[in-house]
């Protein structure tokens, strides 16, 4: 095979695509979708509206914004009989295993989500039929990633799903859905609401992590969106990737106090355990997101009161961003010390990551819709590889074996 040659370890310097979605700078530390830099939007846009401006390319108009508000609320209504999905996992199931297991369940239910050949054709020809069933697709994993999350804590309660009440926004349907405990006139708290509604903007896309290249590189099979989603939230799970804000919390538990942060940091040096929520592949100075989470921990904690963790998350943060060892390797402080907030608005650690899913299904469709949009059509994602194994040799038979 000549000319082939092994990608960096982990795709360090291999561009697996061009996009228009979101723009990062990891030395200037800067984070813009479509354009839009992520303080602007943190601070004047909603999730929602940063969700169409994601999938759609621009900031939507009124009437763009209310009927794409409309299709996403009401396809978030979950099918009754789909609590048995729910109920059929061990009462001490991760919750990241029920979330990757429904969005593929939630395929099952949807005829036009049987893959086929022409589905692909039709949509290189714009024709007008599958780009409206490409819409209802997104709208449905969209609108239905609140529910199927908020089953995955419900079921381990013996709750039922619950129909939020229509005026809520998309984060405050949520919290409802997570919080409802049966009296009618329950609201979410608007400050928790907003502080949320910020995170799920942040989290919203972030260019080809790795679960944005998972689920492309399943929908480069032409699978269904739902199972490319599925795809993608079982890549998010693990602890380098969005279960790290789980893995920063249980680290800050194991460090127990300000005064254990040196001997922790001694161990880390060892490689006897991992700083979680500190370093990127790209960002090599600071993730801007971790600013903005900082101001939005102060809006919580002023509701919900401090936690006991941030003394010991601020030592650490605090001496690792003057330690050499963690400085040469320009290791800062990522998107995932969020957890403390997270912790701090009551919800359960395990749930952690499923807070990173629900935001980010948003950027999943919105290069899903790229590459399915795309003039030269979908070309399945089948890289090569360069053969070490063994030379040719002939079967032995077993009784020659030794
Ligand atoms: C997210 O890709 C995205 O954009 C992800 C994300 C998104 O929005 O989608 O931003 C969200 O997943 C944030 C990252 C969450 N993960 C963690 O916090 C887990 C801890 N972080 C590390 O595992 C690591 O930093 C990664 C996985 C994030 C990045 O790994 P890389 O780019 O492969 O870097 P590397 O492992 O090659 O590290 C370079 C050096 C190495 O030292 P040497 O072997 O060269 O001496 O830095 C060291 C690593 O050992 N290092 C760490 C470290 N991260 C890197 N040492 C201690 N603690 C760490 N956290």
């Amino acid at each position: 095979d000549k000319g082939l040659r092994v990608a960096d370890k982990g795709f360090l310097n291999t561009a697996v695509i061009e996009s228009h979605i979101t723009y990062i700078d990891g030395e200037a530390g800067v984070l813009r979708y479509r354009g839009y830099p992520i303080e602007q939007l943190a601070e004047q846009s909603s999730f929602l509206e940063s969700a169409y401006l994601l999938i759609y390319g621009s900031l939507p108009t009124n009437n763009q914004f209310s009927s794409f508000e409309t299709e996403v609320l009401q396809h978030g209504i979950m099918h009754a009989d789909a609590a048995g999905f729910f109920r059929s996992f061990r009462y001490d199931a991760h919750p990241m295993a029920i979330l990757t297991s429904a969005f593929a369940y939630l395929g099952s239910y949807y005829s036009e989500a049987n893959p086929s050949l022409e589905g692909q054709t039709l949509f290189t020809k714009g024709d007008k039929a599958s780009l409206q069933n490409m819409d209802k697709q997104i709208y449905r994993l969209i609108g239905k990633a609140t529910t199927l999350a908020a089953m995955a804590y419900r079921v381990r309660q013996g709750r039922e799903f619950v129909t939020p009440p229509t005026g809520l926004s998309y984060t405050g349907s949520f919290l409802y859905q997570m919080d409802y405990l049966g009296h009618e006139d329950y609201r979410p708290n608007p400050v928790l609401e907003h502080a949320l509604d910020v995170l799920f903007l942040l989290h919203a896309d972030h260019e080809m992590n790795a679960s944005s290249t998972t689920v492309l590189q399943a929908g480069s099979s032409l699978v269904d969106p739902y199972s490319a989603v599925s795809a993608g939230c079982a890549s998010l799970y693990g602890p380098l990737h969005g279960g790290a804000n789980e893995a920063v919390i249980r680290m800050l538990i194991s460090i127990g106090s300000p005064a254990n942060v040196p001997a922790f940091l001694e161990s880390v040096k060892k490689r006897e355990k991992v700083l979680s929520g500190f370093g990127h592949r790209v960002y090599k100075t600071s993730d801007p997101r971790s600013y903005i989470i900082r101001k939005v921990a102060d809006e919580v904690f002023a509701v919900t009161g401090k936690d006991e963790l941030l003394d010991t998350a601020m030592a650490l943060h605090d001496a690792a961003i003057k330690d050499q060892y963690f400085v040469s390797r320009k290791l800062a402080p990522n998107v995932d010390f969020c957890g403390l907030i997270y912790r701090a608005m009551g919800f359960p650690l395990d749930f952690f990551p499923v807070l990173f899913v629900v935001p980010r299904v948003v950027g999943w469709l919105a290069h899903w819709r790229q590459m399915m949009l795309h003039p030269d059509g979908v070309k399945i994602w089948r890289p090569r590889q360069i053969y070490v194994g063994a030379e040719k040799r002939d079967y032995v038979p077993v009784d020659q074996r030794v």
